[in-house]
């Protein structure tokens, strides 16, 4: 009976710890090679990352920095999200051509529109380098003069590095800074919108939706990648041509079943999961709850305004849904480290850790490692919480601060010299044109009525009356003429004499205390993972996210996050319907999409009940930066595009419980319909490898 129960628990302890993790692409071989066949794959780690010959990595880019995309044609096509490529999406629409509201189709390559700034990115290669990295430094210098060591050892590296002249490297800090490794890449600038759906599909439910399960969106859009004739990368021009890629992703139409593998492919942003139970306490009990307090009075202002007024639903569009994503982000992480008991489970982990250290001899080394970490923390909580509520008071919500905050770095580049100052007023003049392409001055002047109070008692609206920065002509003016003319304008502005004593005093005084008592943790969060590993060595290690290419992998599932509820793990066009409420904002739907259903008019991508699959969810381990990557079957073919994850299980970045972590990703079938059936661009679906898997 009781060699059963320690069977069970050894099965299940087996199932569910080979679940989570986002692992680097360059070394599957082993361990996780064996995990995913286990989990029914039936792909070799080099199928997944070759150097030598073409892989699935040669089909990820990250897009713009912040999201993942990848490669559907041997024409370049590029998949990622509705919600990743908006702001193009949103910069080529007007009142006249409301691109949000109808959608975007380009018939034909004539019609894909350019969008500056825009690029993908590909990994080359990846090689360990530490060894490099760390030469010289050793436990006798300052945490000070260990980074500039590590900076120019990675310099060198980075100019030695064999590659090709149109292809860059990178280096980036693996397990707190315990390996690095180099990156070779490839980016491509000319990247153009080719479509996307209305945003009533593209971001159906929006934001009562958002993070959350049962899900309906439709959030895909599509671009192009156009290279040079040699096909390397160019800047846009209008003889560039569509890139012919190393590899790109067939789509399967037979979609996945409950229990069966996927993989996700991708650039997540960042996590934190090997942090001591007091940094988990500060971060969801402190800094949080004041930055969710700051967006929610700002977004009650923005959304108010974008209801009653066309032209600023447009023009806030994406700021909106910026400031709306984690906010409503850290409300879920919050419920979900209470709900699951997060802080406690980690106390006994550490006091587990504690007994381990003694019983191995290893006092002297770790002893005290984690209770430093925990007075660093207590020490870091103050100025912490000030610094984040700074970044969302000044810099995140209120756009004139913003303005002045810039404006600030513009003033202090001038002790560097002129042409420094120069090249920041450069600088500032586009950031304030961007800023003013899309602004509305009462609608700003009420969101610093809403949220000042949470940083200062000092508050004066009639700035606002005052300032030149409302206006674009007027701001522009400012910053005309020679380097004293210009600071001498900037600061007799009255929102500039407002603003700068708080802006000093984050550069003078808070974040100097931030940086020095960061370095310091950072240091002892290095030694912690570095003990982990030598003190529980047989456990399954991964390094935190760091926007850079890896995969996680696991299988489609549904989840119980409360008693008697459970979550099946796929959506259809039924659901889509059940939700509709005609005309509202979020839940509205296009006549010709409800048409389509009325009929049953499916095509060749209704699932083998006849209904019309739209999301499904996953074990995947991923986060922010992870939207729009590929969910890849067991075949190594594309089924989904992930976009989310839900409500339960957004405390992932810290805490991956693999009982009700799920990742949500579009059905690629749902796509494909949206693509064919509702926008009749067919040429687009002719130019992709539609294949069926399982026969
Ligand atoms: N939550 C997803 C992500 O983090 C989707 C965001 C889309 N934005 C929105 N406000 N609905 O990016
Ligand atoms: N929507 C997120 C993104 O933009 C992905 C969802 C998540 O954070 O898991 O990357």
């Amino acid at each position: 009976m009781k060699f059963l129960k320690i069977l069970i628990l050894f099965i299940s302890l087996q199932l569910t710890a080979q679940q989570g993790g986002m692992w680097i692409p360059s070394l599957l071989e082993g361990m996780n090679e064996e995990e995913m066949t286990s989990l029914g794959s039936k792909l070799s780690a080099k199928d997944i990352f070759d150097v030598n010959k073409s892989s699935l990595k040669d089909a990820i880019g990250h897009f713009n920095g912040g999201c993942t995309s990848e490669v559907i044609s041997d024409k370049g096509l590029i998949l990622t999200n509705h919600h990743c490529g908006f702001g193009q999406i949103q910069s080529h629409s007007s009142e006249e051509n409301d691109y949000i509201t109808n959608g975007f189709w380009a018939m034909n390559y004539s019609e894909e529109l350019p969008n500056e700034g825009l690029f993908i990115e590909f990994i080359i290669r990846i090689e360990d380098v530490t060894t490099r990295v760390l030469q010289g430094v050793t436990s006798q210098l300052s945490e000070k003069e260990k980074q500039s060591l590590i900076d120019k050892n990675s310099a060198a590296i980075n100019k030695a590095a064999s590659k090709e002249e149109w292809q860059g490297s990178k280096i980036k800090a693996f397990f707190k800074g315990n390996q690095y490794f180099l990156f070779i890449t490839e980016r491509f600038e000319d990247v153009r919108l080719v479509g996307a759906p209305p945003v009533s599909i593209g971001k159906f439910g929006s934001d009562t939706d958002n993070w959350v399960w049962p899900r309906h969106t439709g959030d895909f859009s599509l671009f192009r990648i156009y290279a040079d004739k040699n096909n390397r990368p160019a800047k846009y021009h209008k003889d560039n041509v569509p890139y012919t890629p190393k590899h790109y992703l067939p789509i399967s139409l037979d979609g996945v079943a409950e229990n069966d593998f996927t993989l996700v492919f991708g650039f997540p942003g960042r996590t934190n999961e090997y942090l001591p139970a007091a940094a988990i306490e500060q971060i969801t009990q402190k800094v949080n709850p004041s930055n969710i307090e700051i967006r929610e009075a700002a977004l009650k202002v923005i959304d108010e305004a974008m209801k009653n007024d066309n032209k600023i639903r447009i023009q806030y569009a994406s700021k909106q849904a910026r400031i709306a994503n984690y906010w409503k982000k850290w409300i879920g992480e919050n419920l979900g480290i209470e709900k699951s008991n997060a802080i406690a489970k980690k106390r006994e982990f550490e006091a587990k850790f504690q007994v381990l250290i003694k019983e191995k001899g290893l006092e002297e080394t770790y002893g005290s490692t984690l209770s430093d970490l925990e007075k660093l923390y207590a020490e870091f909580e103050d100025v912490a919480i000030k610094r984040s509520n700074f970044i969302e008071v000044f810099i995140r919500n209120n756009e004139l601060m913003h303005m002045m905050f810039r404006l600030y770095q513009m003033e202090s580049s001038f002790k560097k010299g002129e042409e420094s100052f120069n090249k920041s007023k450069e600088s500032t003049i586009a950031r304030i044109q961007g800023i003013h392409k899309n602004y509305n001055a009462t609608l700003d002047e009420n969101v610093y009525n809403a949220i000042i109070s949470f940083y200062t008692d000092n508050k004066d609206a009639s700035i606002y009356k005052s300032t030149n920065f409302t206006n674009t002509n007027t701001a522009l003016e400012v910053l005309q003429g020679d380097a004293e003319g210009v600071l001498k304008k900037l600061n007799d502005d009255s929102a500039y004499i407002y603003a700068k004593p708080f802006i000093e005093e984050f550069y003078n005084t808070i974040n100097p205390e931030y940086q020095r008592i960061n370095t310091e943790i950072n240091a002892l969060q290095k030694t912690y993972m570095k003990a982990l590993m030598e003190v529980m060595p047989n456990e399954r290690y991964y390094p935190d996210a760091n926007s850079t290419l890896r995969v996680t992998y696991g299988q489609v599932k549904g989840y119980a996050p409360r008693d008697a509820v459970y979550y099946n793990p796929v959506t259809y066009l039924d659901g889509v319907i059940e939700k509709y409420i005609p005309g509202d904002y979020e839940f509205d739907v296009p006549q010709k999409l409800q048409d389509l259903y009325a009929a049953k008019d499916y095509g060749q991508y209704a699932d083998s009940n006849g209904k019309l699959p739209i999301c499904f969810l996953g074990t995947n381990h991923t986060t922010g930066g992870n939207s729009g990557s590929p969910a890849i079957d067991a075949h190594g073919n594309l089924v989904g595009l992930n976009f989310d994850r839900v409500w339960e299980g957004t405390m992932s970045d810290m805490n991956y419980d693999p009982e009700i972590c799920r990742n949500i990703m579009v059905d690629l079938r749902y796509v494909l319909f949206i693509i064919d059936k509702y926008a009749g661009a067919h040429h687009l679906i002719e130019e992709m490898d539609l294949v069926h898997p399982k026969g």
